[in-house]
Protein backbone atom coordinates (compact mmCIF):
# COMPACT_ATOMS: atom_id res chain seq x y z
CA UNK A 1 0.00 0.00 0.00
CA UNK A 2 1.74 3.51 -0.79
CA UNK A 3 0.49 6.59 1.44
CA UNK A 4 -0.92 8.49 -2.09
CA UNK A 5 -3.71 5.94 -2.56
CA UNK A 6 -6.81 6.79 -0.72
CA UNK A 7 -7.84 5.00 2.36
CA UNK A 8 -11.85 4.67 1.35
CA UNK A 9 -12.79 6.21 -1.82
CA UNK A 10 -16.76 6.64 -2.51
CA UNK A 11 -17.51 7.29 -6.22
CA UNK A 12 -20.88 8.45 -6.98
CA UNK A 13 -22.47 6.20 -4.56
CA UNK A 14 -26.03 5.64 -3.80
CA UNK A 15 -28.57 3.31 -1.65
CA UNK A 16 -32.15 3.13 -1.34
CA UNK A 17 -34.43 1.16 0.67
CA UNK A 18 -37.42 0.50 -1.55
CA UNK A 19 -38.52 4.29 -2.59
CA UNK A 20 -36.51 6.06 0.30
CA UNK A 21 -33.06 7.55 -1.07
CA UNK A 22 -30.76 7.43 1.83
CA UNK A 23 -27.58 7.94 0.16
CA UNK A 24 -27.42 9.96 -2.96
CA UNK A 25 -24.20 10.71 -5.02
CA UNK A 26 -21.93 10.21 -2.60
CA UNK A 27 -17.82 10.76 -3.47
CA UNK A 28 -15.04 11.77 -0.99
CA UNK A 29 -12.01 10.19 -0.37
CA UNK A 30 -10.34 9.67 2.73
CA UNK A 31 -6.77 9.97 2.51
CA UNK A 32 -3.97 8.04 4.19
CA UNK A 33 -3.68 9.14 7.95
CA UNK A 34 -6.26 11.21 7.70
CA UNK A 35 -9.93 11.44 10.08
CA UNK A 36 -13.24 12.52 8.26
CA UNK A 37 -15.72 13.41 10.94
CA UNK A 38 -18.75 12.76 9.46
CA UNK A 39 -22.00 14.38 11.17
CA UNK A 40 -25.72 15.18 10.44
CA UNK A 41 -28.83 15.29 12.05
CA UNK A 42 -30.58 11.78 13.03
CA UNK A 43 -31.74 9.76 9.72
CA UNK A 44 -29.43 11.77 7.58
CA UNK A 45 -27.83 8.24 6.63
CA UNK A 46 -24.52 8.26 8.25
CA UNK A 47 -24.48 4.72 10.22
CA UNK A 48 -25.29 3.28 6.21
CA UNK A 49 -23.01 5.54 4.63
CA UNK A 50 -20.48 3.30 7.27
CA UNK A 51 -22.18 -0.04 6.75
CA UNK A 52 -21.57 0.65 3.01
CA UNK A 53 -17.95 1.81 3.47
CA UNK A 54 -16.83 -1.82 5.66
CA UNK A 55 -19.21 -4.05 2.73
CA UNK A 56 -21.93 -4.88 5.11
CA UNK A 57 -24.57 -3.34 3.02
CA UNK A 58 -23.74 -3.18 -0.84
CA UNK A 59 -24.31 0.00 -2.89
CA UNK A 60 -27.40 0.09 -5.64
CA UNK A 61 -25.04 2.22 -7.92
CA UNK A 62 -21.44 3.55 -7.21
CA UNK A 63 -18.09 2.30 -6.92
CA UNK A 64 -16.05 2.05 -4.02
CA UNK A 65 -12.14 1.77 -3.39
CA UNK A 66 -10.43 0.64 0.11
CA UNK A 67 -6.98 1.16 -0.24
CA UNK A 68 -7.39 1.13 -3.91
CA UNK A 69 -9.75 -2.26 -4.47
CA UNK A 70 -12.52 -1.85 -5.35
CA UNK A 71 -14.62 -3.59 -3.00
CA UNK A 72 -18.05 -4.93 -5.28
CA UNK A 73 -15.50 -7.22 -7.13
CA UNK A 74 -14.03 -8.86 -3.85
CA UNK A 75 -15.94 -12.25 -3.33
CA UNK A 76 -17.18 -12.91 0.20
CA UNK A 77 -14.02 -14.86 1.34
CA UNK A 78 -11.93 -11.54 0.39
CA UNK A 79 -14.65 -9.42 2.00
CA UNK A 80 -14.23 -11.05 5.23
CA UNK A 81 -10.72 -11.00 5.16
CA UNK A 82 -10.94 -7.69 4.27
CA UNK A 83 -13.05 -6.27 7.49
CA UNK A 84 -10.74 -9.16 9.26
CA UNK A 85 -7.14 -7.41 9.02
CA UNK A 86 -7.68 -3.92 7.23
CA UNK A 87 -10.84 -2.47 9.18
CA UNK A 88 -12.44 -2.38 12.20
CA UNK A 89 -15.66 -0.80 12.84
CA UNK A 90 -17.25 0.47 16.39
CA UNK A 91 -20.73 -0.04 16.19
CA UNK A 92 -23.75 2.25 16.89
CA UNK A 93 -25.68 -0.41 18.75
CA UNK A 94 -24.09 -2.34 21.40
CA UNK A 95 -22.61 -5.33 19.63
CA UNK A 96 -20.79 -7.41 22.31
CA UNK A 97 -21.42 -11.04 22.43
CA UNK A 98 -22.94 -11.48 25.57
CA UNK A 99 -22.81 -14.78 26.57
CA UNK A 100 -18.70 -14.36 26.28
CA UNK A 101 -16.18 -13.10 28.74
CA UNK A 102 -13.91 -9.89 27.93
CA UNK A 103 -11.26 -12.14 26.75
CA UNK A 104 -13.07 -13.89 24.36
CA UNK A 105 -14.81 -10.81 22.73
CA UNK A 106 -11.43 -9.10 22.41
CA UNK A 107 -10.29 -12.25 20.93
CA UNK A 108 -12.86 -13.11 18.38
CA UNK A 109 -11.87 -11.04 15.04
CA UNK A 110 -8.26 -12.91 15.62
CA UNK A 111 -10.14 -16.29 16.04
CA UNK A 112 -12.26 -15.66 12.70
CA UNK A 113 -9.05 -15.18 10.83
CA UNK A 114 -6.56 -17.75 11.54
CA UNK A 115 -4.31 -16.55 14.27
CA UNK A 116 -2.65 -19.01 16.61
CA UNK A 117 -3.66 -18.75 20.17
CA UNK A 118 -0.41 -17.74 20.97
CA UNK A 119 -0.66 -14.17 18.91
CA UNK A 120 -4.08 -13.74 19.94
CA UNK A 121 -3.38 -13.91 23.38
CA UNK A 122 -0.57 -11.52 23.15
CA UNK A 123 -2.46 -9.39 21.13
CA UNK A 124 -5.50 -9.62 23.24
CA UNK A 125 -3.75 -8.90 26.39
CA UNK A 126 -1.89 -5.65 24.69
CA UNK A 127 -5.20 -3.77 23.50
CA UNK A 128 -6.95 -4.35 26.89
CA UNK A 129 -4.38 -3.07 28.12
CA UNK A 130 -4.94 -0.05 26.28
CA UNK A 131 -8.09 -0.05 26.75
CA UNK A 132 -7.67 -0.27 30.55
CA UNK A 133 -9.28 -3.37 30.65
CA UNK A 134 -6.44 -5.31 31.71
CA UNK A 135 -7.55 -8.10 35.06
CA UNK A 136 -11.24 -7.98 34.16
CA UNK A 137 -10.66 -10.90 31.02
CA UNK A 138 -13.06 -13.57 32.72
CA UNK A 139 -15.74 -10.67 33.69
CA UNK A 140 -19.39 -11.38 31.03
CA UNK A 141 -20.53 -8.21 29.51
CA UNK A 142 -23.35 -8.04 31.88
CA UNK A 143 -20.79 -7.09 34.91
CA UNK A 144 -19.36 -4.31 32.86
CA UNK A 145 -20.74 -0.71 33.05
CA UNK A 146 -21.71 1.45 30.04
CA UNK A 147 -18.00 2.84 29.46
CA UNK A 148 -16.51 -0.46 30.41
CA UNK A 149 -18.84 -2.24 27.88
CA UNK A 150 -17.78 0.80 25.01
CA UNK A 151 -13.88 0.66 25.75
CA UNK A 152 -14.20 -3.47 25.35
CA UNK A 153 -16.19 -2.72 21.75
CA UNK A 154 -12.71 -0.45 21.05
CA UNK A 155 -11.05 -3.14 21.72
CA UNK A 156 -12.73 -5.85 19.85
CA UNK A 157 -12.28 -2.98 16.60
CA UNK A 158 -8.80 -1.92 17.42
CA UNK A 159 -7.50 -5.77 18.21
CA UNK A 160 -4.77 -6.41 15.40
CA UNK A 161 -4.25 -3.04 14.95
CA UNK A 162 -6.45 -2.29 11.47
CA UNK A 163 -4.91 0.64 9.00
CA UNK A 164 -8.70 1.76 8.76
CA UNK A 165 -11.45 2.23 11.58
CA UNK A 166 -15.02 3.32 11.65
CA UNK A 167 -16.60 4.64 14.53
CA UNK A 168 -20.33 5.21 14.36
CA UNK A 169 -20.89 7.50 18.04
CA UNK A 170 -19.05 5.76 20.05
CA UNK A 171 -19.67 7.93 22.89
CA UNK A 172 -23.22 8.28 22.73
CA UNK A 173 -24.83 6.68 25.56
CA UNK A 174 -22.14 7.81 27.90
CA UNK A 175 -21.56 10.11 30.57
CA UNK A 176 -19.22 13.24 29.62
CA UNK A 177 -16.21 11.36 31.81
CA UNK A 178 -17.03 8.17 30.24
CA UNK A 179 -17.14 9.86 26.71
CA UNK A 180 -13.92 11.86 26.94
CA UNK A 181 -12.26 8.65 28.09
CA UNK A 182 -12.70 6.80 24.95
CA UNK A 183 -12.54 10.09 22.68
CA UNK A 184 -8.72 10.08 24.71
CA UNK A 185 -8.54 6.27 23.40
CA UNK A 186 -9.12 7.06 19.73
CA UNK A 187 -6.84 9.97 19.55
CA UNK A 188 -4.24 7.73 21.05
CA UNK A 189 -5.01 4.63 19.32
CA UNK A 190 -4.73 7.29 16.12
CA UNK A 191 -1.97 9.10 15.91
CA UNK A 192 -0.02 6.24 17.59
CA UNK A 193 -0.53 3.69 14.74
CA UNK A 194 -1.11 6.19 12.33
CA UNK A 195 -4.90 4.87 11.13
CA UNK A 196 -7.06 6.49 8.42
CA UNK A 197 -10.67 6.86 10.03
CA UNK A 198 -14.03 7.86 9.41
CA UNK A 199 -15.46 9.21 13.45
CA UNK A 200 -19.53 9.60 13.51
CA UNK A 201 -21.00 11.99 15.80
CA UNK A 202 -23.89 14.52 16.06
CA UNK A 203 -21.77 15.83 19.72
CA UNK A 204 -20.34 18.49 18.01
CA UNK A 205 -18.25 19.64 20.90
CA UNK A 206 -16.25 16.95 20.51
CA UNK A 207 -14.56 18.10 17.33
CA UNK A 208 -12.04 20.04 19.54
CA UNK A 209 -10.64 16.96 21.09
CA UNK A 210 -10.55 15.57 17.94
CA UNK A 211 -9.06 17.66 15.53
CA UNK A 212 -5.64 17.72 14.36
CA UNK A 213 -4.05 18.57 10.92
CA UNK A 214 -5.22 16.09 9.55
CA UNK A 215 -9.23 15.75 10.55
CA UNK A 216 -11.79 16.85 8.04
CA UNK A 217 -15.74 17.40 8.72
CA UNK A 218 -18.33 16.19 6.56
CA UNK A 219 -22.32 16.88 6.63
CA UNK A 220 -25.00 14.52 6.06
CA UNK A 221 -28.26 16.08 4.96
CA UNK A 222 -30.67 13.80 3.33
CA UNK A 223 -28.38 11.70 1.94
CA UNK A 224 -26.18 14.42 0.62
CA UNK A 225 -22.84 15.55 1.36
CA UNK A 226 -23.53 19.25 1.80
CA UNK A 227 -20.30 20.58 3.54
CA UNK A 228 -16.84 19.25 2.90
CA UNK A 229 -13.78 21.26 5.11
CA UNK A 230 -11.80 22.30 7.80
CA UNK A 231 -12.93 22.02 12.02
CA UNK A 232 -12.45 25.81 11.35
CA UNK A 233 -14.26 26.15 8.32
CA UNK A 234 -17.37 23.71 9.64
CA UNK A 235 -17.47 26.77 12.68
CA UNK A 236 -16.99 29.59 10.69
CA UNK A 237 -19.99 28.20 8.49
CA UNK A 238 -23.41 29.97 8.38
CA UNK A 239 -24.89 27.11 6.52
CA UNK A 240 -28.71 25.95 8.07
CA UNK A 241 -27.90 22.38 8.25
CA UNK A 242 -24.73 23.10 10.44
CA UNK A 243 -26.30 25.96 12.56
CA UNK A 244 -29.02 23.38 13.39
CA UNK A 245 -26.33 20.68 13.99
CA UNK A 246 -24.96 23.21 16.68
CA UNK A 247 -28.40 24.12 18.62
CA UNK A 248 -28.86 20.43 18.63
CA UNK A 249 -25.97 20.10 20.80
CA UNK A 250 -25.54 22.95 23.47
CA UNK A 251 -23.13 21.19 25.41
CA UNK A 252 -20.68 23.65 27.34
CA UNK A 253 -17.22 22.18 26.92
CA UNK A 254 -15.70 24.75 29.22
CA UNK A 255 -16.85 22.57 32.24
CA UNK A 256 -15.02 19.83 30.47
CA UNK A 257 -13.03 17.96 33.26
CA UNK A 258 -10.95 16.75 29.88
CA UNK A 259 -7.52 17.21 29.85
CA UNK A 260 -7.26 19.39 26.59
CA UNK A 261 -4.01 17.09 25.53
CA UNK A 262 -3.97 13.52 25.84
CA UNK A 263 -0.30 13.50 25.15
CA UNK A 264 0.33 15.79 28.05
CA UNK A 265 3.43 14.43 29.89
CA UNK A 266 2.04 15.70 33.47
CA UNK A 267 -0.67 14.01 33.30
CA UNK A 268 -0.55 11.27 36.11
CA UNK A 269 0.49 7.28 35.11
CA UNK A 270 -2.45 6.38 37.06
CA UNK A 271 -4.59 9.18 37.00
CA UNK A 272 -6.70 8.17 33.51
CA UNK A 273 -7.73 4.43 32.38
CA UNK A 274 -4.09 4.37 31.02
N1 LIG B 1 -32.08 -1.66 6.82
C1 LIG B 1 -32.83 -0.61 6.54
N2 LIG B 1 -34.03 -0.72 5.93
C2 LIG B 1 -34.78 0.35 5.62
N3 LIG B 1 -34.43 1.62 5.89
C3 LIG B 1 -33.24 1.82 6.49
C4 LIG B 1 -32.39 0.72 6.85
N4 LIG B 1 -31.27 1.23 7.42
C5 LIG B 1 -31.43 2.55 7.46
N5 LIG B 1 -32.61 2.91 6.88
C6 LIG B 1 -33.10 4.29 6.72
O1 LIG B 1 -32.05 5.06 6.18
C7 LIG B 1 -32.06 6.37 6.71
C8 LIG B 1 -30.68 6.69 7.26
O2 LIG B 1 -30.40 5.84 8.36
P1 LIG B 1 -29.07 5.90 9.18
O3 LIG B 1 -29.14 4.81 10.18
O4 LIG B 1 -27.92 5.91 8.25
O5 LIG B 1 -29.18 7.33 9.86
P2 LIG B 1 -28.15 8.05 10.82
O6 LIG B 1 -27.71 9.30 10.14
O7 LIG B 1 -27.08 7.08 11.22
O8 LIG B 1 -29.07 8.43 12.06
P3 LIG B 1 -28.75 8.42 13.66
O9 LIG B 1 -28.03 9.72 13.90
O10 LIG B 1 -30.10 8.41 14.28
O11 LIG B 1 -27.93 7.24 13.97
C9 LIG B 1 -33.16 6.41 7.75
O12 LIG B 1 -34.28 7.00 7.17
C10 LIG B 1 -33.42 4.95 8.04
O13 LIG B 1 -34.75 4.74 8.39
MG1 LIG C 1 -26.57 6.18 12.97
Amino acid sequence: MDAQTPAIEFRNVSVSFDEHQVLNDISFKLEHGEMILLTGVSGSGKSVLLRVAMGLLKPDSGRIFIEGKEIQKLDETELIAMRGGLMGMVFQEDSLFTGLPVYENAAYRLEEHGWSDEEIEGAVAEVLRFVGLDGEEDKFPEELSGGMKRRLEIARALIGWPRIMLFDEPTMSLDPIAALKVLDLIVRARDMNHISSLYVTKKIHEFDHLASPKTKVMVLLDGSVVFRGSVDEFKASDLPAIKELVTLDPYDHRRDPYFSDPWDKHRLPKETIL
